[in-house]
């Protein structure tokens, strides 16, 4: 059986973080700079059935069957062959490697999972179709944060823009223009359960005041859409600006956030946000693509451990 490899970009929401959870729209777009890449190679000399995964990035080097059901690796791969149903399955070494940040909002885990989903799948001549790939992946996700919307998996497994609402058809689409986005991180990790976990409970108190923030995320989702196809990319900048402090409001920001977003807008860039989770991890700034370098400095200079310039088409 030859080797298979498959790889997974990572990911940026551009607007509408958190109110997706609540069944609002959001628009997430890949970012092909960073990548996971599974490769799984036939182990002739090992027992059918034995799946040896390597997986250095994490600190991981285990037997499949060493391992906790629910940890996500050995969870995705017993998801796959619930579905492919083999009665004997390859014995088989997997590789996992990713440039991916993790736990800063860049979609590290769906990643892993989308990459490791088909190169499995792949190894054993039945490669799973998109599909079935972003509902494994989101069975995946799951054990992250207990009510993923599902972006993550959906935006990662097309590898395109996605206008996502949870539980409805998946859009793609293509911007009217390239956009240029400069990806800041603050470099606290920031577990996205936690973030969602501390928007559920002030909205379980404060219901009526958080649906009205989130009805207003969504009004900024659909003009950006609009903005996005028409190749009004400038013109973003506000609704970015506005999203953001929207996201202040709900309480996922946080000083290190907040500052990196003022250091781009003093920069020159059209507008900034925190994407993700928040409360740690990434905010993205717009702007025009001449632009791009200084503003990626001047987030260095304000305390980014690492930025990242991604052009969207
Ligand atoms: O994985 P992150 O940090 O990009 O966050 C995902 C976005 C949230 O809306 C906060 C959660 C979700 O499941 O959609």
């Amino acid at each position: 059986m030859p080797d298979f490899t498959a790889t997974a970009p990572g990911k940026v929401i551009l607007f509408g973080e958190h109110a997706v959870v609540y069944g609002k729209p959001a628009i997430a777009v890949p970012v092909t700079q960073v990548r996971a890449r599974a490769t799984v190679q036939a182990a002739v000399k090992a027992l059918p059935g034995s799946v040896w995964i390597d997986a250095a990035d994490i600190g991981l080097q285990a037997e499949l069957n060493a391992l906790d059901g629910r940890q996500p690796l050995a969870f995705a791969i017993s998801l796959a062959q619930k579905h492919l149903h083999f009665a004997r399955y390859p014995a088989c070494k997997i590789k996992i490697r990713s440039n991916i940040p993790v736990a800063s909002g860049l979609g590290s885990g769906a990643a892993v999972s989308v990459a490791l989903l088909r190169a499995y799948s792949g190894f054993l001549g039945r490669p799973l179709p998109d599909e079935v790939v972003c509902e494994l992946a989101f069975e995946v996700e799951k054990l992250h944060h207990g009510t993923p919307s599902g972006i993550d998996n959906t935006v990662i497994t097309y590898a395109m823009p996605v206008y996502f609402v949870r539980g409805q058809a998946i859009q793609t689409f293509r911007p009217g223009r390239p956009i240029t986005i400069v990806i800041g991180d603050t470099g606290i990790a920031s577990p996205t359960a936690v973030s969602v976990g501390e928007v559920r409970k002030a909205w379980q108190e404060e219901p009526e005041r958080y649906e009205n923030y989130f009805e207003s995320m969504a009004g900024i989702v659909e003009s950006s859409r609009q903005m996005i196809e028409a190749g009004l990319i400038e013109a973003l900048g506000p609704l970015m600006d506005a999203n953001h402090g929207l996201l202040r409001k709900i309480g996922v920001s946080c000083r290190e956030l907040d500052w990196l977003v003022e250091a781009a807008r003093q920069a020159g860039a059209w507008g900034a946000k925190l994407s993700g989770g928040g409360l740690g991890g990434n905010m993205i700034a717009l702007t025009a693509a001449e632009r791009a370098a200084e503003v990626a400095s001047a987030l260095q200079r304000a305390g980014a451990v690492r930025t990242l310039i991604t052009e969207v088409k």
